[in-house]
């Protein structure tokens, strides 16, 4: 720990236990300070991994208590990582709207009322739909999203761009794409075959993949994603164009080739194909993103692509996770 407590940016992190959560808190308290960042989620007990600082269990939904807490303490940054993603808000829409809209809301209205410096609340690529480009999907461009989740996140994308014209709210996003990590395990996305496959090729040598061979989606190594994250909350309030949600890119591929480039490391590894609902999903979303915007705008650049994650995920993925 660095610095003494009236200097620390005090920062709380919402949904910290989540497959971002882990990797974000832990990299927010090693920038500044253990104790500055409080992590909080729903989950009564705070995991190991979360230990080396304080821990709230907190439900999102109960607005009250969400307010007590941050009226009492104000925060100068929240990051509002609680939602449901894309497979499981299909099989509970309800739920899914109210937890993806409702934790926004009320983060939104104590920022305007002052108790909050600066937000940091997630998109997805699934903002997009069947008729948006699918190659080099542009920052502006069609978006008719077909998944409970995809509507979510397009109505929080206008949201936040509403609360910071009306009312100046400092509200940044990005749209992060599949993220692939091994400290925590995916929380119900369409997206995770690009994690789980990692854990099947380490405990069995072969993987039935829920999305078909070619099926092409945008991804990203988890580190990129929390470093974007921390470039974007870090980049001077006047040099941010967009205020909805940044597209960002680091790089696509199919199952068909990632299995190909898990075979360079691992030659016997076999993958079959048994595409599942998710299947549908994913159809709609696009297989490559064009981020330029947040390139020019706050001189974003990715630093994994596909060989590198691989080699990284083989070297460090503790099966261990998956009982
Ligand atoms: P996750 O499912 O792994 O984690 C979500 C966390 O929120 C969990 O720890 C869960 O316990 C917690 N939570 C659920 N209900 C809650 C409640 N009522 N109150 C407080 N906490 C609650 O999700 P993730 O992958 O870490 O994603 C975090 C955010 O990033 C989400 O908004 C998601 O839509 C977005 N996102 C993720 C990806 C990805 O590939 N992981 C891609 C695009 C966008
Ligand atoms: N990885 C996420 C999902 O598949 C995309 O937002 O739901």
């Amino acid at each position: 720990m660095s610095g003494n407590h009236a200097e620390m940016k005090r920062v709380l992190v919402i949904g910290a236990c989540g497959q971002i959560g882990t990797e974000l808190v832990l990299e927010l308290r090693r920038r500044n300070g253990n104790n500055s960042v409080v992590a909080a989620d729903v989950k009564d007990h705070c995991p190991e991994a979360l230990s080396n600082g304080p821990y709230r269990c907190m439900d999102v939904l109960d607005r009250e208590a969400v307010r007590a807490f941050i009226q009492n303490d104000s925060f100068d940054e929240v990051y509002l990582l609680a939602a449901l993603l894309s497979a499981t808000a299909e099989k509970n829409p309800d739920l899914a709207w109210r937890l993806n809209m409702e934790g926004l809301f009320t983060i939104l209205n104590l920022a305007k009322e002052g108790h909050i410096g600066k937000i940091f609340w997630p998109s997805s690529i699934a903002v997009f739909g069947p008729s948006t480009p699918k190659t080099n999907t542009p920052q502006q461009t069609i978006m008719e999203p077909t998944t409970v989740y995809g509507i979510s996140k397009q109505a929080g994308e206008r949201w936040c761009e509403y609360y910071f014209q009306k009312y100046g709210v400092d509200v940044r996003s990005i749209r992060y794409p599949g993220l692939i990590s091994y400290t925590s395990l995916p929380g119900g996305g369409t997206t995770d075959y690009a994690v789980d496959i990692f854990y099947h090729a380490k405990r069995e040598n072969r993987y039935t993949c829920f999305l078909k061979a070619d099926t092409r989606l945008p991804m990203m190594y988890m580190s990129d994603a929390i470093r974007a994250t921390l470039e974007l909350m870090s980049a001077p309030s006047d040099s941010i164009s967009v205020r909805s949600s940044y597209n960002l890119s680091g790089c696509d591929f199919t199952p068909a080739e990632l299995v190909a480039a898990i075979q360079k490391n691992q030659p016997d590894f076999e993958a079959t194909y048994a595409p599942d609902f998710r299947q549908s999903i994913a159809d709609t979303w696009p297989g490559s993103i064009d981020d330029s915007v947040a390139r020019s705008d706050w001189g974003w650049q990715e630093a994994y692509g596909v060989e590198k994650m691989v080699k990284v995920m083989l070297e460090n993925i503790n099966v261990q996770l998956l009982t």
